[in-house]
């Protein structure tokens, strides 16, 4: 089942409410991130950052984790914030991994769509191998 409307607003409360438990001693961003399922759930990621610096995961990284392992089915919307609400666009990085999950008609915090924030994404379509 589809939901047919997306609430933002309930997306959005739930990015800023896991960034509450973000681990960011570094750069002090905590960022939450949350996704509305094809099923009406909603799961969310926080960045992890770590004193090596590179090995930091992003919140949208550890939203995807969440979202596989917990079966949840794919995401239809995505939400990223600051810890005050304040949206945030995903790096480079993240839009690869969102629009893995999401493909290009992901609608991304309100204002595009994955395919907007990656335009000629390599997709799974691209392998030859892939279900
Ligand atoms: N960060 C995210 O969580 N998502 C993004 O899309 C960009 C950056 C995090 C990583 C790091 O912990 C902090 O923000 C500063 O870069």
């Amino acid at each position: 089942m589809v939901p047919v409307v997306i609430d933002w607003d309930a997306l959005k409360l739930a990015a800023v409410t896991a960034a509450e438990n973000s681990y960011a001693p570094y750069s002090k961003l905590h960022v939450g991130a949350a996704a509305l399922t094809a099923s009406g759930d909603i799961v969310t990621g926080v960045n992890v950052e770590n004193a090596s610096y590179g090995l930091t995961f992003c919140a949208e990284v550890s939203l995807v984790g969440a979202l596989v392992t917990q079966g949840s089915g794919r995401p239809i919307a995505v939400m990223v914030t600051d810890g005050d609400g304040n949206p945030l666009t995903p790096c480079g990085r993240c839009r690869q991994v969102l629009i893995e999950m999401g493909g290009p008609e992901l609608a991304i915090n309100e204002t595009h769509t994955a395919a907007e924030l990656l335009p000629d994404a390599f997709l799974p379509d691209d392998l030859p191998g892939a279900d």
